[in-house]
């Protein structure tokens, strides 16, 4: 059944490290994050990880270490005809794990107030929402980004003790 079938899938994931020598993947990480510019900065900053079905690149997230034994999800993405079967849970989860065991003491991760659905997925995996940064896309984006019908304007962060 759909139940069985959704888990099969996700048990045929693997998640593995991108490579120095190789290209990000610049399709997903753009469908979490529209600035090229960003996405670069913060790959150079931390760890790029690609989840691959088939030797298919379907799933992407990033971790950058923060100060204090936190470190945050800077960039989380499934390719959009896997969506809505469980990978961006799954990915998330690796996440949580490699963050501890690497020590890290907690994990954040922020997203648009336009995010809804985003919101609801951090908040079942257990994140709470630890503070707001006004204007932040307003700020650090060229282009109106809008969602749900409602303008991106304010990062919302979320945080998770490890
Ligand atoms: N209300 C309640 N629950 C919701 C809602 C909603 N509006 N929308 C989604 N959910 C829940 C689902 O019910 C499901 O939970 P469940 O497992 O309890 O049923 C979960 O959220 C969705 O889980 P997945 O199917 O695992 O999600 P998916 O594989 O689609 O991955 C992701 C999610 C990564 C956000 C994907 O949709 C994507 O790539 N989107 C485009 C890029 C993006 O927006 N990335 C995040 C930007 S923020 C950042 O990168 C830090
Ligand atoms: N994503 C995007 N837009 C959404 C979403 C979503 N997940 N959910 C709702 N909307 C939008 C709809 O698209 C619509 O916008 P649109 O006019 O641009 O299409 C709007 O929100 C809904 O508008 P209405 O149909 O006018 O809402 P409704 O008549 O259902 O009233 C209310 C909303 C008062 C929340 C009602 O559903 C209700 O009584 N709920 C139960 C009680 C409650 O929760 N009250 C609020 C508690 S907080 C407080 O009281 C201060």
């Amino acid at each position: 059944d759909e139940i069985m079938e959704t888990a099969l899938r996700v048990r045929g994931l693997s998640i593995r490290k991108l490579q120095p020598q190789e290209t990000p993947p610049y399709d997903l990480l753009l469908l979490a994050d529209p600035s090229r510019e960003l996405v670069n900065a913060y790959i150079a900053e931390g760890e790029c990880y690609i989840a691959e079905e088939q030797n298919d690149s379907i799933g992407v997230f990033v971790m950058v270490p923060l100060t204090n034994g936190t470190v945050e999800i800077k960039n989380i993405a499934v390719r959009e005809d896997k969506q809505g079967h469980g990978i961006g849970r799954k990915l998330l989860q690796e996440a949580i794990e490699i963050a501890k065991s690497n020590g890290y003491k907690s994990i954040e991760i922020g997203t648009g107030n336009s995010s809804i659905d985003q919101l609801a997925l951090y908040q079942k995996c257990g994140f709470r929402i630890s503070d707001i940064i006004k204007d932040f896309f307003v700020q650090y984006y060229d282009e109106v980004i809008m969602e749900n019908g409602i303008q991106c304007k304010d990062m919302i962060l979320l945080r998770m003790e490890i």
